[in-house]
C-alpha cells in the first residue's frame, strides 16, 4: 500500500519539496507519495488531526507553522525542543513525533560544498535571530565549538540566541554596527533574515567591506537564486552558498527518518537546479 507523506505550510505553491521527495520515492522504490497541503494558520490543528486519522506516515512543516505545531504533537525530540521549532514529523504507533532537520541540513549542505572550510572549524557570524537562525546557530555551535556570533536588528533577540549558543561554544551578540566593524574575524557569514524575499525592502543589511579574503557568504534563501546579499558578496569576489543545499539536505534527513534510507542530496540538488531554478 502506498504510504502518505506531505508538507504543511502557507504559501507552498512554489515549494520544491513534493518534486524532491516523490523522485526519491521513485528512485528508492519505496511506495510513497508526498503531497503539499496549503494550510492557513487557523486550520492547523484540524488538519493535523485529519492527517493523523488518515494514517499519514510523515510530514514536513514549514512557514508559518514550525512553532505552532509543537503542542499538537505527542513528543518532540532532538534539537527541535531547544530550537522551539519542528520541520519534520513522523507517525509511529499513532504517536506524532517532531524533529528539526533544518540546522543539520544546513551543516550537511555546507560539508558537501565546502568540506575544507568545515574541517577548519570556521568562526561564524549569523545575521538574524528568528526561527531559521536558531536552528542553524545551535547546530553550528555544537559542530564547530569555536565561535558563533549573532547580530540582529532587534538586539535583545541576538542576546537570547547567543546565550543559548554559549552552552556549546564562544558566542557574542553584536549590533549591526559592531558586526560591520568586526567582519574581518569570521570565515563564514550567514544571512538568515527574510529580507531577501521582499524585493521592495531596502536590501542593504550592512557593509561587508573589510571581510577577510575567502570568507564564505551564505544565505538560507534559494528563490531568488542570489539574494542582494549574495550578489554583493559575489561581486566582491567572495565564495557564496544559497539556500538550495539546506533545502535538499534537510529533506534528505527527513526522508531518512521516515524510510531509513538516506538519499543522495548532491544529485538531487543538481536536478532541482537544472529543472526548476
Ligand atoms: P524565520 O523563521 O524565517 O527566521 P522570523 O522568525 O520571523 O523568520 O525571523 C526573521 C528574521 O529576519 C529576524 O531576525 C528579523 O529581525 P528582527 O528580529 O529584528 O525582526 C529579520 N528581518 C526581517 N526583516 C528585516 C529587515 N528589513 N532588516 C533586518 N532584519 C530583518
Amino acid at each position: 500500500m502506498e504510504e502518505k507523506y506531505g508538507l504543511l505550510g502557507e504559501p507552498i505553491e512554489h515549494s520544491l519539496s513534493p518534486a524532491m521527495h516523490n523522485l526519491w520515492f521513485k528512485e528508492t522504490v519505496i511506495s510513497g507519495h508526498y503531497t503539499a497541503y496549503s494550510v492557513p494558520k487557523p486550520n492547523l490543528a484540524r488538519t493535523v488531526d485529519q492527517l493523523r486519522t488518515l494514517g499519514i506516515k510523515g510530514f514536513n512543516v514549514t512557514f508559518p507553522h514550525k512553532t505552532a505545531i509543537i503542542p499538537m504533537l505527542d513528543e518532540v525530540r532532538g534539537t527541535a525542543g531547544s530550537i522551539g521549532a519542528v520541520n519534520t514529523v513522523i507517525q509511529t504507533d499513532g504517536q506524532l513525533i517532531g524533529y528539526n532537520t533544518d540546522g543539520l541540513g544546513f551543516y550537511e549542505g555546507l560539508r558537501a560544498h565546502f568540506p575544507l572550510l568545515v574541517k577548519q572549524q570556521p568562526s561564524v557570524l549569523i545575521i538574524g535571530a528568528g526561527g531559521a537562525a536558531r536552528s542553524v546557530a545551535l547546530v553550528l555551535a555544537q559542530k564547530f565549538e569555536t565561535r558563533v556570533d549573532i547580530t540582529n536588528r532587534t538586539f535583545s533577540k541576538a542576546v537570547f540566541l547567543s546565550e543559548a549558543c554559549r552552552r556549546f561554544c564562544t558566542s557574542d551578540a553584536l549590533t549591526f554596527q559592531q558586526a560591520e566593524e568586526d567582519i574581518g574575524r569570521y570565515q563564514m557569514v550567514i544571512n538568515t533574515t527574510s529580507i531577501g524575499l521582499n524585493p521592495s525592502a531596502d536590501q542593504h543589511l550592512f557593509r561587508i567591506d573589510g571581510a577577510a579574503p575567502n570568507t564564505l557568504f551564505a544565505d538560507l534563501i534559494y528563490q531568488p537564486y542570489r539574494t542582494a546579499f549574495l550578489q554583493e558578496a559575489e561581486r566582491k569576489g567572495y565564495p557564496v552558498m544559497n539556500g538550495l543545499p539546506m533545502l535538499v539536505f534537510q529533506g534528505a534527513l527527513a526522508f531518512e527518518r521516515w524510510t531509513g534510507i538516506h538519499p543522495d542530496g548532491k544529485k538531487m540538488e543538481d536536478y532541482l537546479l537544472h529543472t526548476y531554478l
